[in-house]
């Protein structure tokens, strides 16, 4: 069988197709024919070699798949054999809050991720995916859509419907966020560097749209639409260059989820700026196999078609990296693990 495998910092030139080989099931493990594989930020930085962890070994990457049960080993019961599945971004974080043991490993990052033919899994690991969900619209849920879904529902303050969230640029976690977030009747404003962008972003349903080149200052422009009042919850994944204008555009109470940093991380934010207005800055961290199984349940549930801007063969994965690389994308990058040119 097929697999990618990259050492943390290899760059792109180092995704390198091998064969890999085949080993048996152990207890509880799960076989699985891969379907689709949903490009991250992440899958960049691990290429780049400046992700959170780190290993000396080469990993087969990518967190984000979703495919078929092709067989299980002994003691599984949560699967069979021709189940739907996608994979879980922590193997071991089932429900509840995060704690070090739930988060010790992540697919793709420190340990082997999804972009294979088939991969091994513990059953623990999977979510059933919905009927309602195509593979390649599976594959873009454990990262991008769990990490939208546990800022705007689990760790946000009490969102309710009419309140107003902030996505910051058009990847894959703001689209979803987009997306979520307006079939649960929530107020979204976009932010981007490009008008062709914020136009598609108004296509799906977005009812403001700030370019944040040409308004630099989009945190006032943001205060402005919610007549003084402010986002009740953003989607802060510009890091650095952002911050301190997010916590300036989220409202009283409100929280500024802490996910990302596209222009770097550092930099200071001012206590002063948080505590008269009671606002909150709270870390996110993907989220849990049950989160996963709550947002294919919603979007199932609602008919949220998540934006694939591009599909590409398994054996141009590099070229999948590099397009995502170069920021032209709108919503997701997808690897079709079961086609080739
Ligand atoms: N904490 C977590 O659990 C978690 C989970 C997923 C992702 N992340 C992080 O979240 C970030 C986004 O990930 P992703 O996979 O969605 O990335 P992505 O699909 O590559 O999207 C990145 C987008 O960021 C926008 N951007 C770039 N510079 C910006 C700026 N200064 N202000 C506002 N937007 C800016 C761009 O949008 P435009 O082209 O429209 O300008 C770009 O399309 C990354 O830092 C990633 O590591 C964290």
């Amino acid at each position: 069988m097929q697999a990618y495998q990259i050492l943390h910092g290899a760059n792109i030139d180092g995704l390198q197709a091998i064969d890999y080989p085949v080993r048996d099931l152990g207890l509880g493990e799960v076989r699985i024919r891969v379907h689709a594989v949903a490009l991250n930020y992440r899958d960049l930085m691990v290429a780049a070699g400046n992700y959170l962890v780190s290993v000396d070994d080469p990993i087969i990457p990518c967190s984000d798949g979703a495919g078929e049960v092709l067989a299980v080993g002994p003691g599984v019961t949560r699967v069979q054999v021709g189940d739907r599945v996608a994979g879980s971004f922590f193997p071991f974080w089932h429900e509840g809050a995060p704690t070090p043991a739930k988060i010790r490993n992540g697919l793709g990052g420190d340990i082997d991720g999804m972009l294979a033919e088939e991969v091994v899994l513990h059953e623990d690991a999977l979510a059933v995916v919905p009927a309602g969900l195509s593979f390649i619209e599976a594959a873009t849920m454990p990262c991008a859509a769990v990490t939208a879904w546990n800022a705007i529902f689990v760790s946000s303050n009490h969102v309710k419907p009419g309140d107003t969230v902030l996505l910051l640029g058009t990847g894959g976690v703001s689209i979803l966020g987009l997306q979520l977030a307006r079939a649960a009747g929530l107020r979204t404003i976009v932010t981007s560097s490009s008008d062709e962008k914020l136009a598609r972003a108004r296509e799906l349903g977005a009812h403001h749209t700030i370019n944040y080149t040409t308004i630099p200052e989009w945190q006032d422009e943001v205060l402005h639409l919610t007549h003084g009042v402010g986002a009740q919850v953003v989607l802060e994944v510009g890091g650095q260059g952002t911050v301190n204008r997010s916590v300036a555009a989220v409202a009283m109470g409100g929280t500024v989820a802490i996910i990302g940093g596209v222009s770097g991380f550092g930099g200071e934010v001012n206590p002063a700026a948080l505590l008269a207005s009671a606002k909150r800055l709270v870390g996110v961290h993907v989220g849990s196999r049950a989160m996963l199984e709550d947002v294919m349940r919603f979007v199932d549930a609602s008919g949220v078609k998540p934006v694939i801007d591009r599909v590409f063969p398994f054996d141009q994965a590099q070229d999948a990296y590099r397009y995502l690389a170069s920021g032209a994308h709108f919503g997701k990058v997808v690897i079709d693990v079961t086609k080739s040119v």
